[in-house]
């Protein structure tokens, strides 16, 4: 099956889709994106990713873009063209194409693009014997609470996780705390079984899949608090783990080389990774 894109207005096939050369995505990296997971055909947590595209078109005054009804038609429309059961889609919306000026142009109108793809949930090897991370300076700008396209500093970050062998990086303010990953939330677990999470500011994106598995520590009476920790408490951590929509919950079992606890995936870190699965193909 061919692949098929949505790009303003239009499906077209996937190699022929294209935007503006001024488009200011592309100049300026000024738009917004989303990404949601198709489990079993349907979207994972469609609404929270619908509400967090709101806030971050608003903080970023981009106005006249597409509403929820009809962007949820196309989204689930190049799900089905794509033929896409598990996998991924792409939202991007940029405040459309003008000739350069930094400023907002008058005439220009929001451009929407939606691609899809098939992909595997994260390898189970990796959730059954987790996976390691590095930390760095954290060095991108004070709105990370938007989900921007902006997202260079992460590129250059993952990168050098790559390079070291590691499946994230986690980055760290100049007071030596952890923010987060380059495209996932970070976790610990206390000694004494408390999962702990950075509350939400400008300095870290609200992860949908962060959410989703507050409601579920939640509601399965885990003890939980939002508070910053350290990479020296994090390397001490009874558990540690990160969340994104493509890497649902995975445990982390080596901070810059050093092991957390005994090295193998923690208990709770298993049970929360199963609730959240579970909730994602169910939900
Ligand atoms: N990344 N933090 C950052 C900086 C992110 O880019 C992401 C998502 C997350 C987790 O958010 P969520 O649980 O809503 O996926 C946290 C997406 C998946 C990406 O850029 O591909």
């Amino acid at each position: 099956m061919s692949r098929i894109a949505y790009v303003d207005g239009s499906y077209r096939p996937h190699r022929e889709a294209a935007v503006h050369i001024e488009d200011r995505g592309y100049q300026f990296a000024d738009g917004v994106y989303e990404v949601f997971a198709v489990r079993g055909g349907h979207l994972v947590d469609e609404a929270l990713h619908l509400q967090r595209l709101r806030r971050s078109l608003r903080e970023l005054k981009i106005e006249g873009a597409m509403g929820d009804a009809p962007l949820g038609v196309v989204l689930r429309e190049v799900v089905r063209r794509n033929g896409v059961d598990n996998g991924i889609v792409y939202l991007q919306i940029t405040r459309g194409a003008a000739p350069r000026d930094h400023a907002f142009p008058r005439e220009a109108r929001p451009v929407t693009v939606v691609t899809a793809r098939r992909s595997r949930p994260p390898n189970p090897k990796l959730g059954e014997e987790g996976i390691s991370v590095i930390t760095i300076p954290d060095i991108r700008w004070q709105r990370c609470d938007i989900k921007s396209v902006a997202l260079v500093a992460n590129v250059l970050g993952k990168q050098r996780a790559r390079e070291a062998g590691a499946y994230e990086a986690w980055q760290v303010d100049t007071l030596g705390r952890i923010t987060e990953g380059t495209s996932t939330n970070a976790w610990i677990v206390t000694g004494d079984n408390q999962v702990v999470t950075r509350f939400i500011d400008h300095a870290i994106l609200n992860g949908v899949t962060r959410l989703a598995l507050i409601d579920i520590i939640r509601r399965e009476g885990y003890r939980f608090v939002e508070r910053t920790f350290t990479v020296a408490e994090a390397k001490f951590a009874r558990e540690a783990f990160l969340t994104s929509t493509t890497s649902d919950v995975l445990p982390v079992v080596s901070i810059d080389g050093d092991t957390i606890a005994d090295g193998v995936p923690g208990p709770l870190t298993r049970k929360l990774r199963a609730s959240y699965i579970a909730h994602a193909e169910n939900g």
